[in-house]
């Protein structure tokens, strides 16, 4: 997941001159590998013990906490993020549930903290 900000006066950029904020969640995992395929991409068996297709969603919202926080940091936060573009590799691999759960965190980040318990 890398944030990717536009420069103002793009076709998304904001109305009020704003520069649109865009988010891209990767997800590198597909069920097979196609050989004209140049993507970050992986089969399950290709992982081996260094990574997983079941904790990827909580390892991706732990990078985009990290990321809300860097810029939030350099004074850059708190701008509404007008697009999430989901990538692959191919996305519906992960489960509903994850792809629901980085979609609303990429989308309004830090959320999932301030949610009543
Ligand atoms: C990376 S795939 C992601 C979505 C999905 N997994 C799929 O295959 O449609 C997106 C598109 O990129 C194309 N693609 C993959 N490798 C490519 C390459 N080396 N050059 C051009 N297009 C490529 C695929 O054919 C596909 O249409
Ligand atoms: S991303 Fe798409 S084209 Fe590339 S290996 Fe996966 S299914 Fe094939």
């Amino acid at each position: 997941m890398r944030p990717v900000a536009r420069a103002a006066g793009s076709p998304d950029g904001g109305a009020d001159g704003a520069r649109a904020f865009g988010v891209y969640v990767h997800v590198p995992f597909c069920t097979v590998r196609c050989g004209y395929c140049d993507f970050n991409t992986y089969t399950s068996s290709e992982l081996g013990g260094g990574a997983s297709q079941v904790a990827y969603a909580d390892t991706a919202l732990r990078e985009i906490d990290l990321a809300t926080r860097v810029l939030d940091d350099a004074g850059l936060g708190g701008r509404p993020v007008s697009t999430v573009f989901f990538g692959g590799g191919t996305p519906t691999v992960l489960p509903a549930d994850d792809l629901a759960r980085l979609l609303g965190e990429s989308a309004t980040p830090g959320a999932s903290r301030r949610a009543p318990r």
